[in-house]
């Protein structure tokens, strides 16, 4: 079984214990139900990789840009606006946004959860099945525009801002022109 903190450090961040064991759980039932033994290997998104050759990016390096992109942004707003970004839920949810990447995918090819469902769908079922509040899920549903959910609260789009600037991240070392993904 794959250690989900040594996947993800930022995990010990997470002050709340009930939070924390969520995040953990969620992982860890995701990569049993899968039979993912290794998470360090698993693909960030099979499809985009195939299309622009960049088939050596992992979902945790994603994810734990995510994280740190979602923290730098509440790091500025609440320093410039006086926000009060809740750190735990923000990085919780950070945490699981793409968790159902591992039923949405058998390596580099799609299943019938990533196909009949899309993303990221059934990862509000994974959060939920966790213990996960319903502010996590509403994190994980409104984190892309591939729902039509918009986010709710600050951290629902710091999340979501986060995702889209560490896709391109990844993107941009391909592509001349982002619009061209
Ligand atoms: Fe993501």
């Amino acid at each position: 079984m794959p250690d989900v903190l040594a996947a993800f450090p930022e995990l010990a961040d997470v002050d709340d214990p009930d939070l924390r064991e969520g995040v953990r759980d969620c992982w860890a039932t995701a990569c049993e139900e899968t039979e993912t033994d290794d998470l360090t290997v698993v693909p960030w998104f099979p499809p985009a990789q195939r299309k622009h050759g960049i088939e050596g990016e992992t979902l945790v390096a994603h994810v734990r840009d995510v994280v740190a992109g979602a923290r730098a942004l509440a790091d500025a707003l609440d320093a410039s606006r006086g926000t009060t970004v809740d750190r735990d839920l923000m990085l919780a949810s950070a945490l699981v946004h793409d968790v159902s990447k591992l039923y949405e995918f058998d390596g580099h090819e799609e299943t019938a959860v990533g196909d009949l469902l899309g993303h990221p769908y059934y990862g509000v079922y994974c959060v939920a099945a966790a213990g996960l509040p319903v502010e996590c899920a509403h994190v994980v549903l409104a984190h892309t525009s591939r729902t039509t959910v918009e986010p709710a609260f600050l951290e629902a789009e710091l999340v979501r801002r986060a995702d889209e600037a560490a896709a391109a991240a990844v993107r941009t070392s391909e592509l001349d022109d982002l619009r061209d993904a």
